[in-house]
């Protein structure tokens, strides 16, 4: 079965590490998003992919047909005009009376998608949130969905759609998403999936909802760093390094070389960094990176990059109470 996923957006909210990377190539446990993201699709079935690229798209198209066997395309998303535009530039690589599945890039999910992909009608992953009016929602009834609302100013249902879509027959979504780009049908400036879904509904289409508990944000510092620490406890445990203290769950890449340093828990350390004379947790140190001398929680260190701190050298007296900072 064909994927599409859309990864073209900037990540402004990763800055600085989106300046050098788009932000599924970030890694979180070991891997960059969009891995974790393929190894998900790949397990339930997917055989071919179509990704949404825009910025720094080259990075994202070599690491994928470098490190998967499936057949790729590669869709250039040149205008933001919408989720329902990025779509509809892929419709010439989709087979009209064939299932599709639609996955949005930026999230980690942790669901068992093989019956969804075998569920014989359209299907969304949803999740009750106390506050969504930041997603897509869904009203539901009677086993199905009965009406598809982008982001509502007042609330009709707390049942996010968390960006996962199964549709039956590719044919029917294109459609309805040339009915909304023909017609210039926008909802808060762009043409939305979740219109174009709206209309399917309209015409006739049944929809159910799937649970998605496993919903892993990945679009700031903290929820990368969250996430990254959930996807390390089903890490093996970490071989011991000499003269090191390994408290899993850890992700130390082989190449790594760590000198009498403590690492972890829940913390990711890239090829060929070097940690030496530290104390890590709680934090992703990128790829030939450098830290030395210095004590870190919760950061996060891009590829390439040095912290170095001071040892401090100090000389004091029976009863003295030093705090340094
Ligand atoms: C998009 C969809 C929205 C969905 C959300 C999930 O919104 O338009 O329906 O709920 O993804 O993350 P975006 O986050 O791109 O604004």
């Amino acid at each position: 079965m064909k994927a599409i996923i859309p990864v073209a957006g900037m990540g402004t909210r990763l800055r600085p590490h989106t300046f050098s990377h788009p932000k599924v190539m970030l890694n979180v446990a070991g891997k960059p998003i969009i891995g974790h993201i393929m190894d998900k699709l790949i397990e339930a079935g997917i055989d071919e992919a179509i990704i949404i690229v825009g910025y720094l798209g080259n990075m994202i198209e070599d690491w994928l047909v470098k490190h998967y066997n499936i057949k790729f395309t590669f869709v250039n998303q040149e205008e933001q005009l919408g989720l329902a535009h990025a779509i509809w530039m892929c419709e010439s690589f989709v087979v009209e009376n064939e299932p599709l599945f639609i996955i949005l890039g930026d999230t980690i999910f942790d669901v068992d998608l093989e019956p969804v992909l075998k569920s014989p009608c359209s299907s969304l992953g949803v999740k009750e949130v106390s506050d969504p009016r930041r997603f897509g929602v869904a009203v539901t009834g009677g086993g199905k969905i009965l009406k598809l609302v982008e982001k509502p100013d007042t609330p009709v249902s707390n049942l996010a759609i968390v960006g996962l879509y199964f549709l039956r027959q590719a044919g029917t979504l294109f459609s309805c998403i040339n009915h909304l780009i023909d017609n210039r049908i926008r909802t808060k400036g762009e043409y939305q999936l979740t219109d174009a879904l709206q209309l399917m509904i309209e015409n006739g289409e049944r929809f159910t909802t799937f649970p998605v508990h496993g919903w892993y944000d990945c679009g700031k510092p903290e929820t990368l760093l969250s996430t990254n620490e959930i996807l390390l406890k089903n890490h093996p445990p970490s071989k011991q390094h000499s003269g090191c203290i390994i408290n899993d769950p850890v992700f130390i890449a082989g190449s790594a070389v760590l000198e009498n340093a403590i690492i972890g828990p829940n913390t990711t350390i890239g090829e060929q960094a070097v940690i030496t004379n530290s104390i890590v947790r709680d934090s992703i140190i990128g790829d030939d990176a450098r830290v030395t001398h210095i004590m870190l929680d919760r950061s996060i260190v891009g590829n390439n990059a040095s912290v170095t701190g001071n040892p401090n050298e100090i000389n004091i007296g029976d009863f003295s109470e030093i705090r340094l900072g």
